[in-house]
């Protein structure tokens, strides 16, 4: 964690190697002659404006991490960094610069754990443990994001979905006696598996030059199959059926699987997997607006989505809300 994130900054403040990316710069003449720079600074909680009148050093990259040194002023009524010092960072905590699931990671991988152990199947079983004791993968489980833009795009957000997934097709699984369990476990934990190479996350999530060439949704279906492959007896057609729950569980070719669920357990993750993006999605959307009723979803949604205040009203309120429609109705 850093020692201060830019909306905890106020005047006076002496910042002493603190790091931040820098979002854009400016090279310019200040009025004595010497070469000006102008930087805005960012980290997870916003942006700020970073200022040396005679700078000598050497070249600033955009979308690098810098350990800032100086002391937070306040000029033309803004607050800014009058910079002192600026040294590339040689390591940062991503979290201090993409937004955290806001669910405890390790609890979640617990959770999992819990569910692999209730496998019958030994075959399955050992496959979940090579994935969820792999200190390497987990790693990078715990970290990465589920998307870049429109659903769990945080750190921790990946382990966060496939948990809801996971919590969702069991439910589906309860009910239904049919749905083989042991597939509807593995199926939703290793579903979007594919994505911990897919994204890149550092101080912003993007696209991997894997994830870009390849998508999640094969990644994931060559590392189970490599990883099965390494286990004894691994029963062939659980491995087919595996296999296609991950390629099936977009549901349409238009989403980008190559096939459609045919299977009970393909079909059950599938719509988990789009309820819990969704929810997701919705949450996101709503949240930030907190005094509007009717909000623009994002583009690709294509509809406005309805904020209801019901819930959470408190009692006062609600009987204040009835007063004003009570007057309302007198006028
Ligand atoms: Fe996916
Ligand atoms: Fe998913």
């Amino acid at each position: 964690m850093k020692r201060y994130y830019i909306s905890q900054l106020k005047e006076g403040i002496q910042l002493d190697g603190v790091p931040f990316v820098v979002l854009k710069k400016s090279l310019g003449m200040s009025k004595n002659g010497k070469s000006s720079l102008t930087l805005t600074l960012g980290d997870k909680t916003g942006s700020i404006l970073a200022r040396r009148w005679d700078y000598e050093g050497g070249e600033v990259s955009t979308g690098t991490v810098y350990e800032v040194s100086g002391r937070v002023i306040i000029y033309n009524n803004n607050i800014e960094i009058a910079l002192d010092r600026l040294t590339p960072a040689s390591h940062f905590d991503p979290r201090d610069f993409i937004p955290q699931s806001p669910r405890d990671s390790l609890a979640l991988l617990g959770e999992l754990k819990k569910k692999t152990d209730e496998v019958q199947d030994p075959g399955i079983k050992e496959l979940l443990k090579s994935f969820l004791y792999d200190e390497k993968f987990v790693n990078k489980f715990l970290l990465a994001p589920a998307g870049k833009v429109i659903h769990h795009a945080y750190i921790g957000g990946l382990i966060e979905h496939t948990w809801e997934v996971c919590r969702i097709s069991m439910v589906a699984g309860e009910m239904y006696p049919e749905i083989n369990k042991d597939l509807l476990i593995a199926g939703s934990i290793l579903h979007d598996i594919g994505k911990v190479e897919e994204l890149t996350y550092s101080t912003q999530i993007e696209y991997s030059t894997k994830g870009r060439l390849l998508g999640h949704i094969f990644i994931g279906a060559i590392v189970v199959n490599e990883r099965a492959r390494n286990i004894n007896n691994f029963n062939p057609s659980y491995l087919q059926q595996l296999s296609h729950i991950i390629l099936s569980h977009h549901g349409d070719y238009s989403t980008g699987s190559p096939v459609l669920p045919m299977t009970l357990e393909a079909e059950t993750v599938h719509r988990a997997d789009y309820l819990s993006a969704q929810v997701n999605r919705f949450y996101n959307i709503l949240k930030d607006k907190p005094e509007e009723r009717w909000i623009k979803g994002d583009n690709l949604l294509g509809r406005q989505l309805y904020k209801s205040k019901v819930k959470n009203l408190t009692v006062e309120e609600i009987l204040m809300s009835e007063i004003e429609r009570l007057e309302e109705e007198e006028q």
